[in-house]
């Protein structure tokens, strides 16, 4: 089985590393961590890394400037060949430059029920608020500090006479639970046929006059009361393929594609000559191409007068 490589970044103690750690172990875990780091050498989670035969790193990041510090961060990420990054009680606010380099592949785990509490001392605000339940959330990490999109939840009831290190230790369990678990839907997201979809249909109802229909019992997308320019097939036939169906410009252009790249291409069955299958499920999809694609093939089938539109946005 194919692993994502996650580099996880912790301050200190490094519990939940532990738990992503620990989860990794079993045979079916779709991750494994490269690396564990620490802007702290004494952190005590890089000795369980270590000891775990997990590769660490460790470099305070006194005396360095932010975007430097990051930088040698980023080089050691990349040195491990990480693919992800898992952020756990990483304490400190990153560079913008480190934020993008890894946008969409960087998760953090923060102690409230976002978008509730963002920042420090989240228990004792959320007892303080007199709020029935805390928890965590797993996010995708973003510029704005612990604002990204939320991939995963856990509420924790408040019980009557809790401290913030009370209510701390009950929710520090359900953060092991919950982290582990929303990495590795994380990291296998690009193999899920909903998540594929939807990147498809971002791409095709971005395309002048398109709209999307059920057609053969795959999603379709066509120009409105017009011809269809692109469908979605998930194991269609029980073929078990993930693919966007779209029309190339003549048979001559499918036969080049096909030969250029045989196990991503191929003619589907009971479709035109013109007609070309990009598999999706290969999980190195260029988003970009797929969008080149559509966009070639919504100008097979559009009338003359949407075409003008079209060569009009194009010159801009
Ligand atoms: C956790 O409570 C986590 O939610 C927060 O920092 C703490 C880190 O604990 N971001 P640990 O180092 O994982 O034990």
């Amino acid at each position: 089985m194919h692993k994502a490589k996650v580099g996880v970044l912790i301050s200190g103690r490094g519990s939940n590393m532990a738990a992503l750690l620990y989860a990794a172990k079993a045979q079916d875990c779709p991750y494994e961590i490269v690396l564990v780091a620490a802007n702290d050498p004494q952190a005590p989670g890089l000795s369980l890394a270590a000891a775990e035969g997990i590769a660490t790193f460790g470099q305070s990041h006194k005396s360095l400037k932010r975007a430097e510090f990051d930088q040698i961060i980023d080089a050691q990420l990349r040195a491990a060949g990480a693919q992800y990054v898992a952020l756990a009680g990483y304490m400190r606010l990153l560079s913008p430059a480190f934020v993008s380099a890894w946008e969409n592949r960087m998760l953090n785990i923060h102690p409230s029920l976002l978008p509730k509490y963002k920042g420090l001392d989240t228990h004792q605000r959320a007892i303080d608020a007199g709020d029935s339940h805390a928890g965590c959330s797993v996010h995708i990490v973003t510029a704005e500090l612990d604002d990204g999109p939320v991939l995963g939840q856990t509420p924790v009831a408040i019980l009557p006479g809790d401290t913030q290190d009370s209510l701390a230790a009950r929710i520090l369990i359900a953060e092991h639970q919950l982290y582990s678990r929303t990495l590795a839907d994380f990291v296998t997201r690009e193999r899920q046929p909903d998540w594929l979809l939807g990147k498809v249909r971002e791409a095709a109802l971005a395309l002048p006059q398109a709209d999307e229909i059920v057609s053969h019992g795959m999603p379709c997308f066509g120009i409105v009361k017009g011809k269809k320019f692109a469908y979605f097939t998930r194991d269609h036939h029980g073929d078990g393929i993930i693919a966007v169906l779209v029309k190339t410009t003549a048979p001559e252009e499918q036969a080049t594609l096909m030969e250029a790249d045989p196990d991503r291409y191929y003619r589907p069955a009971y479709f035109g000559a013109e007609w070309v299958g990009i598999r999706l499920d290969l999980g190195d999809t260029d988003w970009d191409h797929v969008a080149e694609r559509l966009r070639s093939s919504w100008r097979q089938v559009a009338p003359k007068k949407l075409m003008g539109l079209m060569d009009i946005a194009d010159e801009f």
